[in-house]
């Protein structure tokens, strides 16, 4: 069955390989790829690929969905990528002491609100009859059972607030949009700017490229079941405790 595709965070590394093996696969007849930035050369080297600038502001998300909408067509499957761990001003705080009002507020608005900003925009669009299924970008930290070692407060907290605001979607979804599920997903560390200060304690051969993990991505978004209910699933489609 053919169809569009929506990847929003797309200049994320994961997110371009995705876009990549959207457009080698013969059933996508288009991809609309949201970014902060969008260059001259991005444009020119996609074919399948509609870009759209957006700064992720309200407004800005409200522009690119009326813009889509504009297209008529039917998208079932969509990924929302965006994240941020670290920046030139920022590293995930080790101590309490660390704590700082702009880094929470940067990174619960990247993380959080800025998926979720989509989540809502995206209901009307998303309410087709065909089986749509939407992968947030989610991570392993984000789990609140799973915590035992602590530290990386805003991200940890960012993400644990992701997956609450997508478990509360995804039951007033069943209702008004039963065609769609929306899976939290965590990538496994994969070899991205997101990830680079950290990989030299990755264990050999844990550290993904982005091409497998938008490879297992896309294929567990092609069987996930759907059944109304928010998953929370890692790169090798195990669930993962919320
Ligand atoms: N790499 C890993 O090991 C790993 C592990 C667990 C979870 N993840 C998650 O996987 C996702 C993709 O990350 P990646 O590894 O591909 O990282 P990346 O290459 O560094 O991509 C960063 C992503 O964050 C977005 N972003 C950056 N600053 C933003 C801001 N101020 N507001 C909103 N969005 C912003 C970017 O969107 P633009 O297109 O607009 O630039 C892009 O989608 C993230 O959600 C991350 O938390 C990654």
């Amino acid at each position: 069955m053919s169809f569009h595709a929506l990847v929003i965070g797309a200049n994320s590394t994961i997110a371009k390989a995705a876009i990549q093996q959207l457009e080698n696969d013969p059933l996508c007849q288009g991809v609309f790829s949201v970014s902060r930035t969008v260059s001259n050369s991005e444009e020119s080297l996609t074919r399948k690929t509609v870009w759209i600038a957006c700064d992720y502001s309200a407004s800005s998300i409200e522009e690119a969905c009326k813009l889509i909408s504009s297209k008529s067509v039917l998208i079932t499957k969509v990924l929302i990528c965006n994240g941020v761990l670290h920046n030139d001003t920022m590293m995930p705080e080790k101590k309490l002491e660390d704590i700082n009002q702009q880094q929470l507020e940067h990174t619960l608005y990247a993380n959080t609100i800025t998926p979720m900003l989509w989540l809502s925009q995206l209901m009307p669009i998303l309410r087709g009859k065909e089986p749509t299924q939407v992968a947030i970008f989610s991570a392993r930290v984000g789990s609140i059972s799973d915590n035992n070692m602590g530290g990386w407060y805003s991200y940890r907290a960012s993400k644990a607030a992701l997956n609450m605001l997508i478990k509360t979607s995804a039951i007033e979804y069943a209702r008004r949009a039963k065609n769609v599920k929306l899976m939290a997903f965590h990538p496994g560390t994969t070899d991205t700017p997101l990830s680079k200060p950290f990989q030299s304690s990755v264990p050999k051969g844990k550290l993904f490229t982005a091409e497998f993990v938008a490879k297992q991505l896309l294929d567990i978004m092609n069987t996930v079941p759907m059944d109304n209910e928010a998953s929370f699933l890692d790169w090798n489609n195990k669930s993962i405790d919320w």
